[in-house]
């Protein structure tokens, strides 16, 4: 689907670290005022991923900041799962972030084809993105069992969300997020979600030096 609205929506490279601040504020501030858990997340952290290009970015026709996520491989790349999706209050319910998991999608999709994409999320609207992409509900068991990404979610004694204490007694089985896992092998020869002159884009992004590293 085109959209004409002027917000742009692209893979994030160093160029972008002058927004991390403003996406670790609206991801605390949203936290605070849902009163649910979100894992938090350092400058460090974001920066590193827009040097690795894991990062996809949603901006204004003025390059306002307008929306982020970002994608991580767990499970020796086994996994890949998108974390971090925020959208700016104003700019909500113009498939914002529809349009930012398409392209997490895409990036998660050329970057790791074999992997498996999951997520943990308590949002409607997350899960209905997640619908038409081609995931599907499942058990906590079917995820990753790498400890890095559950140490996302955090403990009882250093809670990263606050429900981490219900994750803790099940053992990992049970949590208030739902879990949704996209299987590439249940998807052979399925079209990416994006068209293909931004697949084109996301490439040559993929294989471009960052700003900081200089070029040929
Ligand atoms: C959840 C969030 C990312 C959605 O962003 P958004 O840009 O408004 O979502 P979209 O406009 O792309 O909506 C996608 C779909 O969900 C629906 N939707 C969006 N917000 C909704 C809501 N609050 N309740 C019900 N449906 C909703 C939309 O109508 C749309 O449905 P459609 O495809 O049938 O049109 C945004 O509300 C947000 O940043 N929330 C705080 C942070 C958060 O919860 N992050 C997710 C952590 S897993």
């Amino acid at each position: 689907m085109e959209y004409e609205d002027g917000f742009r929506i692209v893979v994030a490279d160093a160029s972008y670290e002058k927004y991390v601040d403003e996406i670790l504020a609206t991801i605390n501030d949203s936290a605070k005022k849902r009163g649910s858990g979100i894992a938090t997340r350092t400058h460090e952290y974001l920066t590193s991923k827009m040097r690795e290009k894991k990062a996809v970015i949603a901006l204004t026709a003025d390059d306002e900041f307008a929306g982020f996520c970002y994608i991580e491989s767990w499970g020796h790349k086994e996994y890949v799962a998108n974390s971090g999706l925020i959208v700016v209050e104003k700019y909500r319910k113009h498939q914002l972030a529809k349009r930012i998991k398409q392209m997490a999608f895409t990036l998660s999709r050329l970057r790791w084809p074999d992997a498996k994409l999951f997520g943990l999320t308590s949002q409607y609207a997350v899960m209905r993105i997640n619908t038409e992409l081609g995931y599907v509900p499942v058990t906590f068991n079917q995820l990753t069992d790498d400890d890095a990404f559950w140490a996302g979610c955090g403990t009882p004694e250093k809670p990263c969300c606050v429900n981490c204490d219900v994750l803790e007694r099940t053992g990992r089985q049970y949590c208030v997020c739902t879990a949704m896992l996209y299987d590439p092998k249940d998807h052979v020869g399925e079209p990416l979600p994006i068209p293909a002159e931004e697949v084109e884009k996301i490439k040559e992004i993929l294989t471009s030096p960052n700003p900081s590293e200089g070029g040929e």
